[in-house]
């Protein structure tokens, strides 16, 4: 297939199209680079260097590439910015969505996966949280992305639209060549492997009274291999029509402290941390149910194991010490 990955030089986005090619897909990834990399875009992949908001460049792509589907990946993710600067949010990942399903409309392109999150459930009752749970975020982040997969349902019931939204919980690892790099880092795992590399002083662990069995954080990391593996398998099934799934690996989910032993258990290093305050808009817990992904897609996460993924991030951040160097 011919696949437009917006957002593709992100560090998600890059994993998605290396899994593409190999795959033996032809991938065109649309990146305005304002949070991308150049050097993230993978050898093989066509790049074109423009902004989503430009109605008319995205059309000239599709039509000229004979692009046949759409990941859309490009957004802003940060919850705490988001917080602070919601009209930001609603103009990058509403309003620009927008005009990308408008000019995959003119180009009579129909077919879109989309990179949701686990922000669009707030404040969960029930662990682990399945697709049916309420939806009801408590940031401008997850509420932009809960308006662009409502707008999704709506292009599908009036224009045949058929898209697949995948929740992510908390993606993480790397592959050989492909990373994450982001400026600030606001990442858990990132940011330990920082300590372990001496370029950052500590970790700050934002509150450790939470109702958990060590009162930090728990959530589900799933390793970014596993999450691209469910683009190509809900890329394959969009004829089947439009569906959401979460994508995590389950099970207990991991505390922040957790995450922490583990990254001292792979590098070798002492983190040394620090007790702060909680985050704005921290849930406690969030773990996701992905039996519906595995059950209708067969999709089934390669690495459920923490010490896999913290492993593999370490490799590429040892291997990468400037990140992508830009
Ligand atoms: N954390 C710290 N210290 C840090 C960074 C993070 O204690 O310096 C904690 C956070 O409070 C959280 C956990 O580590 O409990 C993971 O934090 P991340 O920032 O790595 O990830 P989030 O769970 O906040 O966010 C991720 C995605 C979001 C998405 C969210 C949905 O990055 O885009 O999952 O669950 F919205």
């Amino acid at each position: 297939m011919r696949i437009l990955v917006t957002g593709g030089a992100g560090y998600i986005g890059s994993v998605v199209t290396e899994e593409l090619l190999n795959d033996g897909h032809q991938v065109v990834v649309y990146d305005n680079l304002v949070k991308g990399h150049r050097a993230a875009v993978v050898p093989g992949a066509q790049f074109v260097h423009a902004d989503l908001a430009d109605g008319e460049s995205l059309r000239n792509t599709l039509k000229q590439e004979k692009v046949e589907a759409v990941i859309h990946m490009a957004a802003y993710s940060l919850v705490g910015e988001s917080s602070v600067n919601p009209a930001k949010y609603y103009q990058n990942n509403v309003v620009t969505g927008l005009v990308l399903l408008d000019a995959m409309l003119d180009s009579g392109v129909k077919k879109l996966v989309f990179s949701s999150t686990a922000a669009t459930y707030g404040e969960p009752r029930q662990q682990p949280i399945d697709e049916s749970a309420p939806t009801s975020p408590t940031n401008p982040y997850g509420e932009t992305k809960l308006a662009f997969e409502r707008a999704l349902n709506w292009y599908d019931s009036a224009h045949g639209f058929r898209f697949a939204s995948l929740r992510y919980f908390n993606a993480a690892g790397a592959t050989i060549k492909c990373g994450e790099d982001h400026d600030p880092e606001s990442h858990l795992i990132p940011i330990a492997l920082q300590v372990a590399r001496g370029t950052r002083e500590s970790v700050e662990i934002f509150g450790d009274d939470y109702p958990t069995p060590d009162g930090t954080c728990v959530r589900d990391y799933i390793h970014v291999v596993d999450l691209a593996r469910a683009h190509i398998l809900a890329l394959g099934e969009l004829g089947e029509g439009s569906q959401i799934f979460n994508l995590g690996c389950g099970g207990d989910g991991y505390s922040v402290r957790q995450v922490i032993d583990t990254v001292q258990e792979v590098t070798g290093k002492n983190i040394l941390t620090r007790i702060g305050a909680r985050r704005a808009g921290d849930p406690s817990t969030l773990i996701a149910s992905s039996e519906k992904i595995k059950a209708k897609l067969g999709w089934q996460p390669k690495y459920q194991d923490l010490r896999l993924i913290v492993e593999s991030a370490w490799k590429w951040t040892l291997a990468h010490p400037d990140g992508y160097g830009e």
